[in-house]
């Protein structure tokens, strides 16, 4: 009979804490992206199509396409530009070549912060696939999360 309480105690506490892991951009993502990524991907840089059209202009200015908002975000993992998230921030054990996304590096100073990080960013995608809207399934898409 004790046993039986204690193991419900336990489990009661084994769902808070995976409840309590869930990875969310308000709680987890935002704060990278602030202190990360946004003074090239901050409210100053264009949207995605303006990016491609004066490429050279904002590249010379150091700024890359606008992800400073939820809805800018997910834009690079979902829809339009699939899986971009992906490709750019895997360390290099997801990519064709071996070699981390060119943007790993902002992920952190050390190997540690960055690990971490792309941590934070796996579990909120939920589904760390690097395909591009042409390759990706229904159920592939359907299995990413990013939760708010
Ligand atoms: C020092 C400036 C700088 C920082 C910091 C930076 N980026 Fe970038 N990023 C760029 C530039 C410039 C480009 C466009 C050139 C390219 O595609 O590599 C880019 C491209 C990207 C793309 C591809 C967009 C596309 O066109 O498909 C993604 C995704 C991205 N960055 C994510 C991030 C994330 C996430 C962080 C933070 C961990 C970050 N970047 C930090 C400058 C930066």
């Amino acid at each position: 009979m004790r046993k039986g309480v204690l193991f419900l105690l336990m489990s009661f506490a084994f769902v808070n804490l995976s409840k309590a892991e869930e990875i969310t951009y308000r709680k987890h993502i935002k704060p990278v992206m602030d202190s990360k990524c946004i003074s090239c991907h901050g409210p100053d840089s264009p949207e995605y199509d303006g990016f491609k059209e004066e490429k050279s202009k904002w590249l010379s200015k150091g700024k890359g396409p606008r992800m400073d908002t939820y809805s800018h975000l997910i834009f690079y993992v979902g829809w339009r530009d699939t899986g971009a998230i992906m490709r750019r921030l895997d360390d290099g054990k997801n990519t064709p070549d071996g070699k981390p996304g060119n943007m790993y590096k902002y992920l952190g100073d050390t190997e540690e912060e960055r690990q971490r990080n792309l941590e934070l960013f796996k579990k909120w995608v939920g589904n760390w696939t690097l395909k591009r809207w042409k390759e990706i399934t229904k159920e592939e898409l359907e299995a990413i999360k990013v939760k708010y």
